[in-house]
């Protein structure tokens, strides 16, 4: 256990939750949806919420997005986002796209970007936001389960569409200048050139879908996890109280939006708020990312432990040559925080990172730490009011403090998720315990109601904040002509959390070598996605496997960190 007495004080002064034990006491989800008009009129978009709603208020003329990479800079006001949004909306209505409709949007980070994720939820579309490094089976996969209809690309990335084997996909709109387009090919710049401003938004209800963002179990292909509009309650007051969003703030939020802290956090919960949202493109650097919060007088920052820990090893000087005075709030998710990292940005910062656990299944933020609140580093914090956490045994007994267990939370809450797309058993396994949505993560509280996160209870890879299945990655390296079979771990890494190393036995005729480990580097990265590949590959004569043929990634692992393997009695030989 990492438990820690340390005590970083929370600060009182200019935050939206003053007091947190009294709000969790009175606190009311339904107080919280009267912030919307469709409290009264029951019609629903979180695409109004987020834009529409400022835009036709007195907040027309402020900026809503802030866009800048190493060869563009723009920004658009809210009024601006509206038309924007309501031009794209209009192309792929045009389009003869409709409500439910899967659009995936598959491109690197951009206004227009934004644009097509915004305007396809307006008509009602379901959008499954897709990471650029997406290689061509990760990117077919996706698209097939979900029968997507329609995907925004751009040039470079289409070859990595696989449209003949796609027979739902109707449409392809393309993201660039001087397209030549072939069939079934839409070019969505010149299109919302010529479409009208206005838009007869899709209303829908509440429990209608409007994302899928797929994630990565230990077993079978990725999971489409699917939201619907009602998260924007959550979205609003977790960016309210968590991000502690006021009117003056610039926030940045550093995750790509094919990630759902790029939707929920980069998206929603910053617009729902009214803010000024700023998106960088372009790859990280230490030089860039400090530009970014100077130039833009970054106030509240939301990140990812691997970045600060890059930030951490680029060490003290760079962070004396900006001025980082505006930054007032900074926050981190995605893997365990480490303390060494919060001792770090109090020394640099003169600040503390504030921790906040939740998953893409969650839909938002669920147990955080507060600017009122104490802080103790390594701890995820406490469940933002309105949300029961605890730990419990497999049998869905509640464990006294100290005492590790299944993380789990009461449910519902309003982000969850509704549904796993086309897989009703793979959704219920989430709910085995009634009353209980199992996070598979295992952790532990104090006595105070502090949550300290222990692990993945199953095999998934948690490598620089991006969700790894190890099957996924074991499935495309046994395509491999020399490979015979494979079974892959996460191994602890002081910068990104867990390494992908994979093991790997080969067919007759194939030697080991550091060719053969480099071409499989590749394989993987070309197939699935670079952050897929496993950085460290060890040739085994056999692996070790039930007697139903599962390889036994536990006894992987207790090789690597030279652990005891544990019950050995289901392995084949
Ligand atoms: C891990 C990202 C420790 C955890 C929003 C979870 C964390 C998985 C934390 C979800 C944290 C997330 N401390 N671990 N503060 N936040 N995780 O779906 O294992 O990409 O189950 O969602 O990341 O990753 P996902």
């Amino acid at each position: 256990m990492n438990h820690t007495e340390e005590r970083l004080p929370g600060r009182k002064d200019r935050c939206n939750l003053t007091d947190y034990e009294q709000e969790r006491r009175t606190f009311d989800w339904q107080e919280i949806e009267k912030t919307f008009s469709w409290h009264e009129t029951g019609k629903v978009n979180i695409a109004y919420e987020s834009i529409d709603r400022h835009a036709l208020s007195d907040k027309g003329d402020k900026i809503a997005l802030r866009y800048s990479d190493p060869t563009r800079q723009s920004s658009y006001t809210f009024e601006e986002m509206r038309k924007k949004t309501n031009q794209a909306g209009q192309v792929f209505r045009k389009l003869g796209l409709k409500k439910g409709d899967r659009l995936f949007v598959f491109m690197p980070r951009s206004p227009e970007c934004y644009f097509a994720l915004l305007g396809a939820i307006k008509i009602g579309a379901i959008v499954g936001p897709l990471f650029e490094a997406f290689m061509e089976t990760a990117v077919r996969d996706r698209l097939q389960d979900s029968g997507a209809a329609a995907i925004v690309t751009t040039p470079e990335l289409l070859h990595r569409v696989p449209v003949s084997e796609l027979p739902e996909l109707k449409h392809v709109i393309l993201v660039g200048e001087d397209l030549k387009l072939e069939d079934h090919q839409t070019d969505l710049i010149a299109e919302m050139s010529q479409a009208s401003e206005k838009l007869e938004i899709e209303w829908v209800d509440r429990e209608d879908g409007m994302l899928l963002h797929y994630t990565s179990g230990s077993t079978g292909k990725p999971k489409g996890v699917y939201h619907v509009h009602n998260a924007m309650i959550q979205h609003y007051y977790t960016g309210k109280i968590v991000l502690d969003l006021q009117e003056e703030d610039v926030y940045w939020c550093t995750a790509d939006p094919g990630w759902v802290t790029g939707t929920s956090y980069g998206i929603f919960a910053p617009w729902l708020n009214g803010v000024t949202n700023v998106v960088r493109g372009g790859r990280f650097s230490p030089q860039d990312w400090y530009d970014t919060l100077q130039s833009q007088e970054i106030t509240v920052w939301y990140s990812a432990p691997t970045a600060f820990r890059m930030l951490m090893g680029a060490g003290n000087d760079i962070v004396s040559q900006y001025d980082l005075s505006k930054v007032r709030h900074i926050l981190s998710v995605g893997e365990p925080l480490n303390p060494e990292v919060i001792r770090w940005g109090m020394q640099v910062y003169k600040q503390r990172i504030h921790d906040t656990w939740w998953m893409t299944e969650t839909g938002a933020q669920l147990i955080c730490n507060y600017p009122s609140m104490d802080m103790k580093p390594g701890s995820m914090g406490k469940p933002i009011p309105g949300v029961e956490a605890a730990i419990i045994d497999d049998q869905g007994n509640e464990l006294p403090p100290y005492r590790m267990g299944n993380l789990a939370i009461r449910t519902p809450w309003p982000s969850m998720m509704r549904k796993i797309w086309n897989n009703p058993g793979k959704y219920q396994e989430y709910f085995y315990l009634s009353g209980w949505y199992i996070s598979g993560d295992s952790a532990y509280q104090d006595e105070e109601g502090y949550f300290f996160f222990q692990g993945r209870i199953d095999d998934v890879i948690n490598t620089s904040g991006e969700r790894v299945g190890p099957f996924e990655v074991e499935s495309k390296l046994v395509e491999h002509p020399a490979i015979a079979e494979a079974g892959v771990i996460g191994k602890p890494d002081p910068v990104r959390g867990e390494i992908i190393k994979a093991f790997i036995s080969l067919r007759k005729g194939y030697e080991p070598s550091e060719e053969l480990i480099q071409e499989i580097r590749a394989f993987v990265k070309e197939g699935l996605s670079a952050h897929a590949a496993p950085r460290e590959i060890e040739f085994k004569e056999k692996l070790p496997k039930t007697r139903s043929g599962k390889i036994m990634r536990r006894v992987l692992k207790a090789w690597e960190l030279d652990l005891p393997t544990g019950d050995l009695s289901t392995i084949e030989d």
